[in-house]
């Protein structure tokens, strides 16, 4: 980082730094030993309050032959049912609330790419501890009472606008609620109330940047110092391209709605090693996706999650399709780690036999000069065969000559790297769209 701008805290600290001990919550601050009582009690607690109040968990438990009574141990969790995306389908809207209607303060939602949505609820001790996590994610990111944060994720159904909003209030922060969109206006914006931290998609930030710079304003030059990124998956490739261009620290936050929302993980400013997971909150697995059979740490798998603490909508063995692994804590030791998800069960491409994350092309985009980091992947079928389309856009001031051999290195690095071969265009500046919230990267043309 060229600049080391100064901590709205006091004089003398930096941004980047880590968090001074005496800011640490009493969660943060657990010894190991503290951490596994406490998730041991609230695990026994959940799946009771599960299962006595969500028939389809008790269904689930029955099935399985097993009541909460049977979990002595965390390990004994492994003996549960998991819980997925379709039962949620199953019980639209509400069926797996475990508390009367009267006490849901809140509801969300998140559209899937086919059917009913998933509905979520909260009650008001749930939206409490959704700001204080929150809240702890951007201490964590290097947050601090008194900073201003620009939210850009969308506001509404979406968890990420008031998920966030909430979480920067309870810090202490002043709050810019900007949500998604009227790109434009967000830069000025920027400039005019002079955030010190963003709240955003990665991809929408890519949106923004080239905003910024249509508006002949240096990016680097804002008054930005953090960018608190989730919602999507995204690269170290795409970390160093938003750090550079902005001159920002960029961490990652990670949540979904079944869960909580943005604020089941967070990655610390100082350390940029991977996420935290709150596991005084949430405890985490990882299991082959394949087999179902629970992983060890450092293993790479499927993230399951369980709500240690949720009211209105406890979660047991929930199947993320997250693919990820867990590690050791470091600067928060009392929770493990996540290590960056780039890539979703769901997002696997299979191309003539070969697993294609999008993740992956963007890793190799993202390391040839020339092109920018806006990409799409267009499936079609040739024959019958699949076939890969893999447009990037040309940089502005990228020569033709540059933009040949850009899409030959590209092509290159993905035979080399993924093992298939695909068809680059390197494409003009500005003819791909651009993500306002969650970008889609894959369109699908093949017939079914
Ligand atoms: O995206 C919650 C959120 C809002 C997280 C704002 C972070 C910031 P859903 O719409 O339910 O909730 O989508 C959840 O998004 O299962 C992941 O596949 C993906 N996702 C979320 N955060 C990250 C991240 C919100 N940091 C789904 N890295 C999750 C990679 C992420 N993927």
């Amino acid at each position: 980082m060229s600049r080391t701008p100064t901590d709205a805290t006091g004089p003398g600290r930096k941004l980047g730094e880590p968090t001074p001990p005496e800011l640490l919550d009493a969660g943060e601050r657990m010894t190991p030993e503290e951490l596994g009582a406490h998730q041991l009690v609230r695990l026994r607690s959940t799946l009771r309050h599960a299962y006595e109040h969500v028939e389809l968990y008790r269904r689930k438990f029955d099935a399985a032959g097993v009541g909460p009574e049977d979990c002595r141990t965390l390990a004994d969790l492994a003996k549960f049912p998991f819980t997925t995306k379709a039962d949620f389908r199953d019980a639209y809207p509400f069926g797996m609330f475990a508390v009367p209607m009267s006490e849901v303060r809140r509801l969300h939602a998140s559209s899937g790419t086919t059917g009913r949505p998933t509905v979520v609820g909260y009650t008001e001790r749930d939206l409490s501890l959704w700001a204080d996590l929150v809240a702890r994610s951007i201490r964590a990111a290097g947050g601090r009472p008194g900073h201003k944060v620009h939210i850009a994720y969308g506001y509404g159904l979406f968890t990420g606008g008031l998920g966030a909003h909430y979480g920067a209030e309870r810090l202490g922060c002043t709050v810019i609620p900007a949500s998604g969109g009227m790109t434009a206006r967000q830069v000025q914006l920027i400039q005019d109330f002079r955030p010190e931290i963003i709240m955003v998609t990665p991809s929408y930030l890519l949106t923004l940047l080239d905003e910024f710079e249509r508006q002949g304003i240096d990016p680097r030059g804002t008054s930005l110092r953090i960018g608190i990124f989730g919602a999507e998956p995204w690269t170290e490739e795409m970390r160093r391209e938003i750090e550079q261009r902005m001159d920002i620290h960029a961490v990652d936050i990670y949540g979904l709605s079944e869960a909580l929302g943005p604020g089941v993980a967070q990655e610390c400013v100082d350390t940029k090693d991977g996420l935290h997971l709150w596991e005084d909150h949430f405890l985490p697995e990882i299991v082959d996706p394949f087999t179902d059979r629970v992983l060890a740490d450092g293993t790479g798998g499927e993230l399951v999650l369980t709500s240690l603490t949720k009211e209105a909508l406890p979660v047991i063995r929930y199947r993320t399709r997250d693919l990820t692994r867990l590690l050791p804590g470091t600067a928060r030791p009392a929770f493990r780690r996540i290590e960056k998800i780039t890539a979703r069960c769901d997002d696997m491409i299979i191309l003539r036999g070969v697993n294609v994350f999008p993740s992956q092309i963007e890793e190799i985009a993202l390391r040839t000069p020339g092109v920018a980091p806006h990409f799409q992947l267009r499936l079609s079928r040739r024959g019958r065969l699949d076939h890969m389309t893999v447009r990037v856009e040309a940089r502005p001031d990228t020569g033709p000559d540059r933009r040949a051999e850009a899409a030959r290195e590209i092509g290159q690095g993905i035979k080399d790297g993924v093992g298939v071969t695909v068809e680059v265009e390197v494409v003009d500046p500005e003819t791909l769209e651009r993500s306002v919230g969650k970008i889609r990267r894959v369109v699908d043309q093949r017939e079914r």
